[in-house]
């Protein structure tokens, strides 16, 4: 059993890499994410969306920042962060190797965040994939509050959750469906409603990876 406080520390993480123990690594941009922004683009015209900031907290090999960088069309300007140095290293050789100039790599507690005014408000999305279920369930407030300080009111998170009825153990540690929103509950509002998505994690998590999408209220909406 894996001690809840031994996943807040990069060490932890930086050994999976190692040991190339990565169970969650699905090799590629998580399909919920490619069909969504997909949607997006099939509404607006091309030139009507302005450049637009992304942050793929827990980024890991970067498959899911590298998708929204490439993705011309898109014009987003993406930071991955992650504290693991051996995840952020194999992001930046990808980025080097690809010549790929709007996304940045930072190896960084992404805790520490919330403390430094310069990610105040400062994006329009936060891509939430196997990050939330990786912490340890004490500290779930707090990546709620991190959520709230770096979007921009209207922001959005649009987040894969891994949902479990009951707490088991972890990581990955799973949460209800009403307790995740109840979390969201006093700062975001619940735009695109929870559901379960195919999971790609494999048949034991099936049904379990549930697809949504909570924007930051506005201060006084
Ligand atoms: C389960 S992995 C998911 C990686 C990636 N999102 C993916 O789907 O492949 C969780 C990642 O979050 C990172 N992580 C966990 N806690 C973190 C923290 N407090 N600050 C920064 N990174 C963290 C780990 O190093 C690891 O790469």
């Amino acid at each position: 059993m894996v001690k809840r406080q031994s996943v807040s520390k990069s060490q932890f993480w930086e050994e999976k890499y190692i040991q190339g123990n990565t169970p969650w690594d699905i090799g590629s941009t998580a399909p919920a994410f490619v069909k969504y922004f997909s949607n997006i683009l099939k509404k607006y015209p091309y030139a009507d969306i302005p450049t637009q900031r992304v942050a793929v907290l827990g980024c890991g090999r970067g498959h899911d920042a590298f998708y929204f960088a490439k993705n011309k069309k898109l014009q987003f300007d993406v930071y991955g962060f992650d504290f693991s140095k051996g995840a952020i290293k194999y992001c930046n050789e990808i980025k080097e190797k690809n010549k790929i100039k709007n996304i940045q790599f930072i190896q960084k507690d992404f805790f520490k965040l919330i403390d430094e005014q310069k990610w105040k408000s400062k994006f329009d999305y936060v891509i939430e994939h196997t990050s939330f279920c990786a912490i340890n369930p004490k500290g779930r407030k707090k990546y709620i509050q991190l959520l709230k300080n770096v979007l921009k009111p209207g922001g959005k998170v649009v987040g894969l959750f891994f949902m479990r009825p009951k707490e088991m153990g972890g990581p990955p540690y799973g949460i209800e469906p009403a307790l995740l929103r109840e979390l969201f509950n006093k700062d975001f509002t619940e735009i695109n409603k929870l559901h379960p998505v195919k999971c790609l994690h494999g048949e034991k998590l099936s049904g379990k990876e549930w697809f949504g999408i909570f924007a930051k209220k506005h201060k006084n909406g």
